[in-house]
């Protein structure tokens, strides 16, 4: 691209959101959270009663939506139709459902338009963290700078459940681990590591760490 794109993908609750963020403040760069696109059309096709585990009936109604995405690391948005739903993706009947969604072709042709049209818009500033599961190797696989975050089963679980103010970290990590699954099996843009990305296990470092390690690389591409 004719910009600076730092394309992030990983497992969930890797600590790819937090970090994404805190680079993309630091650096005064525009972020994207892909993840939260995908969000936002199950929580449509759940609201409009579309049964998510049928791929025909969601790739009927996917081009519906109209599903818009605000690019402030320190406040992004995300809505549907003019609705806000930023608390409503974070559901656990969304999240369960997300990954089924997401293996439906044509729910990831429109959400890949939409997404680059964000990453190439005419706006300052030009340069943006991307994350999600395929932003690497398919939706920007030029990007000059690109991560792949994981951390150990047990660590993300623990993390999510305290974000969440969850009691059950052993449930957390099952749902964690399923996603994880569906999203690495699935025939349309699999999760991978990306040719050229550079693998950072967040296990044993705190936020700040991991932020200023992506920075450091982010300052040395310019
Ligand atoms: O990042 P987050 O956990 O919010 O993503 C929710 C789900 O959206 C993932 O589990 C995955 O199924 C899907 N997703 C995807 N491709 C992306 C981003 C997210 O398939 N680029």
């Amino acid at each position: 691209p004719d910009r600076l794109v730092v394309a992030v993908d990983g497992t969930s609750g890797s600590g790819k959101s937090s970090t994404c963020r805190g680079v993309a403040s630091r650096l005064g760069l525009r972020y994207l959270d892909t993840g939260a696109m995908f969000r936002a059309m199950t929580w449509w096709m759940l609201a409009q009663g579309v049964d998510v585990h049928d791929a025909a009936a969601v790739a009927a109604r996917c081009e519906e939506p109209v599903i818009e995405s605000g690019t402030d690391p320190t406040g992004p948005t995300i809505t549907v139709d003019g609705t806000d739903v930023a608390a409503a993706i974070r559901t656990d009947e969304v999240t369960g459902s997300v990954s089924p969604v997401s293996t439906v072709p044509e729910v990831r042709a429109r959400l890949l338009a939409l997404q680059r049209a964000i990453i190439g818009a005419d706006v300052e500033p030009a340069g943006i963290v991307v994350e999600g599961r395929d932003i690497g190797s398919v939706v920007v696989p030029d990007a000059p700078v690109k991560l792949y975050l994981t951390a150990d089963a047990a660590a993300r679980a623990s993390r999510r459940a305290a974000e969440q103010g969850a009691v059950d970290v052993a449930a957390t990590e099952q749902l964690l681990l399923s996603r994880d699954q569906i999203d690495s099996g699935r025939a349309t843009a699999p999760l991978v590591m990306a040719d050229g990305a550079v693998h950072v296990d967040t296990t044993g470092y705190t936020l700040d760490e991991v932020i200023e390690l992506v920075v450091g690389m982010v300052d040395r591409v310019g």
